[in-house]
């Protein structure tokens, strides 16, 4: 029998009043259940933003270094249990047991950095303008989060939005994606085992449509951080903000690998099948369109194209499996239907295109590693995201021409330039319209120690991870103190 996943609601383990269940499946074999887990109906949800609001009177007053010393502990716990978080992840959601590793290690990292941030948390004090007066900013927390993420990062995006909202003192709810309940609580779990007290972190498990949007608008929470497309975000966000919430939402993207002619070809098609195909394209960082100057074009294609087709699908609990499935049978067919478009577009099909049910690949959502060339920017698998194994390669003239296809969508995440002129890089990290942009690096690869976020479509409100302009901005505000201990009416601007 499939263990049963609970919510976790006023620090205790319980199923839904309605008895109802959903399961989680291994999409490499989904024969496999890897779990049955309570579906959360409204009624959960109040009673975990209640819980939360109640939670929050003494969480907000516990100094944050003692608060940071439980995301400490949760971060050392995190250490030693990754290799078994990883293999889990790998089941539960498919990606390659190195980049599952990865992604948990990027939760153990966020833990750390987070920790850090109890002993910081740093404030102004500037001098007033009158004698025997001081003005200080400090940071204070937002109140009940709603935090609702994506199942392609499993530890890593939960861990960005609850370490931070946690060393702040902000209560949460979190509703992790359907697809991976079971990465979401042992995360849970072991924030537990480290020591948040009851009602402070509340787990509420369930559908995207059922649960999540009830969540997100609660009229009794005060901030939501939203990891997921652009059409639910852009909806969610315009509620949210109407009611006054903060709203953190990181959404789609489009991201391209520019190659220039005096690029190292070698390390640009290494980037592209990195950033193409780790975690089969299904990451919002994913380089979905690769731009490749005139010149080196053919035997730029030439080198990508064999590079893709021999990449190895399969269960990526194995050492040989490069590529591992895509997330369930909607995914499936939604990257299947855009090859279709891509074909009936007049791109030219260079490798993949197909469903993969080989051998063991025979119970999986797998699709071989596609690449379309000879891609007009005006084509929808130009334009929209697939979030799935297939690349779209165009052709540039020059570097204004590559800048521009690369800035012509509505989305803007990530950008990436390949060239070892230096003058073109500069001008082309001025120019590129994303919210992140590497050179002679690919797409993915995002470091947990700066700002996280995209321009346009990619992104709305605050951005996540840390650094300045950072999570800490979506799970604190300001709040301006000035104290006149004079003992007289001083007045501002007027007395000089
Ligand atoms: C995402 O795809 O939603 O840079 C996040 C990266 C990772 C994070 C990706 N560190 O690809």
């Amino acid at each position: 029998m499939a263990e049963l996943i609970k919510n976790l609601i006023d620090g205790k383990w319980e199923e839904a009043p309605t008895g109802e269940t959903f399961e989680s499946i291994n999409p490499a074999n989904t024969s496999e259940v890897i779990a049955s887990v309570v579906k959360s109906g409204k009624a959960d949800i109040d009673r975990a933003v209640k819980a939360a609001n109640e939670a929050y009177v003494k969480w907000r007053l516990l100094p944050p270094p003692r608060r940071a010393e439980i995301l400490f502990r949760a971060a050392e716990i995190l250490e030693k249990r990754k290799q078994e978080l990883g293999e889990l992840m790998t089941r539960e959601m498919g990606k390659v047991l190195p980049e599952a590793l990865g992604d948990v290690q990027e939760g153990i990292d966020m833990a750390y950095y987070m920790a850090g941030e109890g002993r910081r948390l740093q404030g102004e004090t500037v001098p007033s303008e009158l004698p025997d007066k001081d003005c200080k900013s400090v940071r204070v927390p937002i109140g009940v989060c709603s935090l609702i993420t994506p199942w392609n990062f499993p530890i890593a995006i939960p861990a960005w939005k609850l370490m931070p909202s946690l060393v702040a003192g902000n209560t949460v709810v979190f509703k992790p994606s359907s697809y991976v309940p079971v990465c979401a609580t042992r995360l849970v779990e072991i924030l537990e085992e480290a020591g948040i007290p009851k009602g402070v972190l509340n787990l509420v498990h369930g559908r995207g449509e059922d649960s999540g949007e009830y969540l997100a608008s609660h009229p009794a929470t005060q901030g939501v951080s939203f990891t997921g497309s652009t059409a639910v975000g852009e909806a969610l966000a315009q509620k949210c903000v109407g009611m006054g919430k903060k709203v953190s939402c990181e959404m789609g993207g489009k991201n391209a690998i520019i190659v220039m002619d005096d690029a190292n070809l070698e390390l640009a098609v290494e980037g592209a099948v990195w950033g193409g195909f780790g975690t089969s394209g299904q990451r919002c960082t994913a380089a979905s369109r690769v731009i490749v100057h005139a010149a080196v074009y053919n035997k730029f294609m030439e080198m990508f194209s064999k590079a893709a087709s021999g990449l190895k699908l399969g269960s990526g609990l194995l050492k040989q499996t490069d590529v591992g499935p895509l997330i369930n049978s909607s995914q499936m067919e939604k990257v299947l239907s855009y090859i279709e478009i891509g074909r009936k577009e007049g791109a030219k099909l260079l490798t993949g295109g197909k469903a993969y049910r080989e051998g063991d690949c025979v119970r999986g959502y797998f699709i071989t590693p596609t690449i379309f060339a000879d891609v007009e920017p005006s084509m929808r698998i130009a334009q929209e995201e697939i979030f799935g194994p297939v690349v779209s390669v165009l052709k540039a003239r020059d570097l204004e021409d590559a800048i521009a296809i690369a800035n012509g969508t509505k989305y803007g995440l990530v950008s990436s330039i390949y060239t070892l002129d230096v003058n073109r890089s500069a001008i082309a990290e001025r120019e590129l319209d994303t919210g992140i942009v590497y050179i002679n690096a690919s797409t993915i690869g995002a470091e947990i120690q700066m700002p996280f976020g995209g321009t346009k479509k990619s992104g709305f409100g605050f951005k996540e991870a840390g650094g300045r302009g950072g999570a800490l901005d979506m799970f604190t505000r300001w709040k301006i103190i000035y104290r006149d201990y004079s003992g007289r009416l001083q007045k501002a601007q007027i007395d000089k």
